[in-house]
């Protein structure tokens, strides 16, 4: 269960608990506890819903799977939001995704193998004036092009280097 401990699973089940009495009712509050913990929803937290409620697994998997809201894979230090609304695609969005998905080797919906970014896309980030416009860990990013792109990851990796003390290599996971 890459990028999150067994621990932090408990915790995270243990704040379910805390919060919600065991009923059926509560499986969509239970799902979004742990997603909010641990940003994302591993198998191993699944399965800890399941018993709490006394739900079988599948129907766990079931309902989570149905919402866009859940993810199943962990997500990345770095979240970067790319704009593909109109105002932004007709400033050249399309270019910048296809940027942001060369230098990271990952499609939307995805994260590096080493969690270092997730790559996300939406219809409109509501900054029309400042197309073609990306957000980076809440931080909105407008008029961006190929160039600033390259540059800004650069720069990530960089800030992830100095803490890391060394350089690592991004890959998808999925
Ligand atoms: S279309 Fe991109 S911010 Fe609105």
């Amino acid at each position: 269960m890459k990028g999150t401990s067994s621990a932090q699973i408990r915790k995270a089940l243990k704040e379910v608990e805390n919060q919600l009495e065991p009923k059926r009712e509560n499986l969509i509050p239970a799902l979004q506890v742990v997603q909010e913990k641990l940003g994302w929803l591993p198998r191993e937290a699944m399965l800890g819903i399941s018993r709490y409620l006394k739900i079988p697994e599948s129907e766990v998997w079931g309902t989570a799977s149905f919402y866009a809201q859940f993810r199943f894979s962990p997500v990345g230090k770095n979240m970067i939001v790319v704009c593909r609304g109109t105002a932004c695609h007709v400033r050249g969005s399309a270019g910048i995704l296809r940027e942001l998905e060369r230098e990271l080797e990952i499609k939307p919906g995805e994260t590096t193998e080493d969690l270092m970014f997730s790559l996300e896309r939406v219809a409109c980030l509501g900054s029309c004036a400042l197309a073609p416009v990306m957000v980076v860990n809440g931080k909105v990013y407008g008029n961006m092009n190929t160039v600033k792109v390259k540059h800004l990851i650069e720069e990530l990796r960089k800030q992830e280097t100095k803490k890391s003390g060394k350089s690592k290599k991004t890959r998808r996971v999925k």
